[in-house]
């Protein structure tokens, strides 16, 4: 906490603003409306900070599926921005919001941390909880959205193993997170397997190094965690029958301590065998890990070679695309693009010129013409790089059943009259992973405990009368 603490004074970007003067309410109460914004945008200051969030006007909310919290959590439109909205105590907002922004400075997939509202209260002069606000994160889905649809029975195991590199990744830098859950991630599809984001810092705290005991806490709670939130998937007939709980637990245990080992551990050899270093990070690359830095010593009185990755980064593939063609996109996505575009360079008999100019020509020939044939209905929802992608994987299957190659913007036209309809959320089951998400949630604003129909009992918000279902709507 404190070293989060320290650092926010360092933070000299952020913009404050005190609404003592428009806001008399907020001033006579014990704090006074305060917001800590690493954003200018000034919508966000005329927001209903005095409103209970459970309260805000449904003409300013987005609907979006949100993952289960004991928190009431709410997306907001503001200005191009959609904004998470998560009302909680003050310390806490304070923690996670500096938590956050040390995770992303640190180059750690998680959501960005847009702010913190303190002081706020009603208008009768009652005491609101703070709200930490974040960006919402585009294109990711709670796990939960994901089993919501018809998705591949192997779709539980991708999961876990997304969240294993991303355990590897915080305990790496240090994080103990402290509530490790697939309800605390987000899940961005990475052409077939999938990124995972952390969204919930609340709990976590950055130390210098972490103990095999804190690591192995968060670890076990993983999987604890895991195998219930699968368990409960299933009783709501979510989960495939072929899926067994346990085994998906333990499977994030085995694949974190694989990379774990191959990321951190010592191997040693004869000095004959000087080839296995470079096997050594091979291996390493294949997992999507570039080596930064290699300790390599002589033991065993010159007779072997220890070596021993000390620096490690994520995103080998997706830098090396990044560098070429100025795409920012998973490192699964990344691989494929450049396995198209290596294709297109073989294709064109231009192995012999400079790389970046062949990706220049691949960008404007190949890759563009076919991302601006998403419709515009879909562009919220569906990820450039993965159209892309998932157009790639359709062209092939079309080749074979028909016995020969087809033209890219043929099978982008099919894919999108076949395909994309059925991988958009439906109204119904968008309403449903809202319910749920919210049916934990601890809300103790007074005002929220007025019934709201006439039998004298709180429902469920009612959220099919969407006002934007054009973000999820495929018609
Ligand atoms: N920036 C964001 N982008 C997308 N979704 C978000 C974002 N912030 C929150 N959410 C959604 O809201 C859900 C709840 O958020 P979060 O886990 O932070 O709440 P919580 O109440 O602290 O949870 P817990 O019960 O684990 O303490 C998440 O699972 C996610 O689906
Ligand atoms: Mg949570």
């Amino acid at each position: 906490m404190e070293d989060f603490q320290s650092l926010r004074a360092a933070r000299a970007t952020s913009v404050n603003a005190d609404f003592s003067e428009a806001n008399p309410a907020a001033a006579s109460d014990e704090g006074q409306l305060h917001i800590t914004a690493a954003t200018s945008n000034p919508r966000l200051f005329t927001l209903p900070w005095s409103t209970p969030l459970s309260q805000w006007p449904d003409d300013l909310l987005v609907k979006l599926p949100r993952g289960i919290s004991r928190h009431i959590v709410r997306f907001v439109q503001v200005g191009s921005d959609i904004l998470a909205m998560k009302e909680i105590s003050r310390s806490a907002a304070e923690h996670e919001y500096e938590a956050l922004r040390q995770l992303r400075k640190l180059d750690i997939p998680c959501v960005e941390p847009v702010g913190v509202v303190t002081g706020r209260s009603s208008e009768k002069g009652e005491p609101l909880e703070a709200i930490l606000i974040t960006k919402h994160l585009r294109y990711s889905l709670p796990y939960r959205a994901l089993f919501s649809r018809n998705l591949r029975s192997d779709t539980a195991d991708r999961l876990v193993d997304a969240l294993a590199v991303l355990l590897v990744r915080l305990h790496l830098i240090g994080f103990y997170w402290g509530d490790v859950s697939l309800s605390n991630v987000l899940f961005i599809r990475d052409a077939d397997q999938f990124g995972a984001y952390l969204v919930d810092a609340e709990t976590g705290s950055l130390y210098p190094r972490l103990t095999d005991g804190q690591r192995n806490y968060d670890l076990d709670l993983a999987r604890t965690n895991i195998i219930g939130e699968l368990m409960d998937l299933n009783s709501g007939n979510l989960l495939p029958s072929s899926v067994d709980e346990v085994e998906v637990g333990n499977r994030l245990v085995e694949r974190y301590d694989m990379l774990w080992d191959t990321l951190t551990g010592t191997e040693s050899f004869g000095t004959n065998e000087m080839w296995r270093i470079e096997k050594r990070v091979e291996k390493l690359n294949e997992l999507g890990f570039d080596v930064d830095e290699l300790d390599v010593k002589t033991v065993d009185g010159g007779r072997r070679i220890s070596v021993r990755p000390m620096v490690v980064d994520a995103g080998y593939a997706s830098r090396k695309l990044l560098k070429l063609t100025g795409l920012d996109v998973q490192e699964n996505q990344a691989r494929r693009l450049l396995n198209d575009l290596d294709g297109y360079r073989a294709s064109t008999w231009r192995q012999d010129q400079d790389e970046e100019i062949v990706a220049t020509d691949w960008m404007r020939e190949v890759y563009e013409p076919t991302v601006r044939m998403i419709p515009p209905e879909y562009q919220t929802t569906v990820e450039p790089a993965q159209f892309f992608h998932d157009v790639l994987t359709h062209r092939w299957y079309m080749a074979e059943q028909i016995g020969h190659d087809v033209p890219m913007p043929v099978a982008t036209n099919d894919y999108i009259k076949t395909v994309l309809p059925q991988t958009q959320l439906d109204q119904q089951s968008l309403a449903e992973i809202n319910a749920d998400a919210d049916a934990g949630v601890i809300d103790d604003d007074s005002v929220a405990d007025i019934p709201d129909d006439e039998f004298g009992s709180r429902g469920p918000r009612e959220e099919d009368d969407d006002q934007d279902a054009a973000v999820w709507s495929t018609d």
